[in-house]
C-alpha cells in the first residue's frame, strides 16, 4: 500500500517536470523565407500557436518597407494555399493604415493579427504579403507545411 503510494508521487513528480518545461524549448516549425518574386523587402513573421491550428491562430509580421508607398487600402493579406496557389478556405486582409500612420513611403511596422481558421490540411503554403493600394506587393514571406 505505501509502496503504492509513493510510485503514484513519483509519477506525478515526473508529470509535473515534464509539464513545467518552457515552450521555448521545442523548436520552432514554421520558417518564414521570402517569396520567390514580388519581394522586395523582407518581412519577419512569428505565429502563435506554430504550427498553425484549426482555430485561432496569431501572426506577427514585422519589417521595413522601403519601397512604395503605404496608404489608405494597403492590406497585410494572409492566405493559406494549396499547392497549386489556391486559397484554401478565406483571405484574411487587414488594413495597415489601421496600425501605420499613412500615408508612408518608408516605414518600420508591427503587427500582430489574429485569423481564425476553420479547417487545416495537412500540407498547406502559408502567404503572407504587404500589398499597396494598386495591388503591388511590397513584400511577401511564405511557408510550406510540412517544410521538406
Ligand atoms: C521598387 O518598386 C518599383 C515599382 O513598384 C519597382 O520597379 C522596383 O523594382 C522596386 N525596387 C526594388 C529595389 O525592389
Ligand atoms: C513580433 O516579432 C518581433 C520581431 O521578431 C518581436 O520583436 C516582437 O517581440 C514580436 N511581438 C510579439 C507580440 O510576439
Ligand atoms: C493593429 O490594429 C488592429 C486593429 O485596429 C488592432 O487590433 C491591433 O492591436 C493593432 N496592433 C498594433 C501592434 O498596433
Amino acid at each position: 500500500m505505501k509502496q503504492n503510494f509513493i510510485f503514484v508521487i513519483t509519477l506525478l513528480t515526473i508529470f509535473s517536470i515534464v509539464n513545467a518545461f518552457p515552450r521555448q524549448f521545442y523548436k520552432r516549425d514554421t520558417i518564414f523565407n521570402p517569396c520567390t518574386t514580388g519581394s522586395p523587402d523582407t518581412i519577419t513573421v512569428t505565429i502563435t500557436p506554430d504550427p498553425l491550428v484549426a482555430g485561432p491562430n496569431v501572426f506577427n509580421v514585422t519589417g521595413t518597407l522601403t519601397n512604395g508607398t503605404i496608404d489608405t487600402g494597403s492590406e497585410l493579406l494572409i492566405q493559406l494555399q494549396d499547392d497549386a496557389g489556391e486559397v484554401i478556405g478565406e483571405p484574411f486582409p487587414f488594413d495597415i493604415c489601421a496600425n501605420v500612420t499613412c500615408p508612408a513611403t518608408a516605414t518600420t511596422f508591427s503587427l500582430q493579427e489574429e485569423i481564425q481558421i476553420d479547417t487545416l490540411p495537412e500540407e498547406y503554403n502559408i502567404q503572407v504579403q504587404i500589398n499597396d493600394a494598386d495591388g503591388n506587393t511590397l513584400a511577401c514571406a511564405t511557408s510550406t507545411v510540412p517544410s521538406a
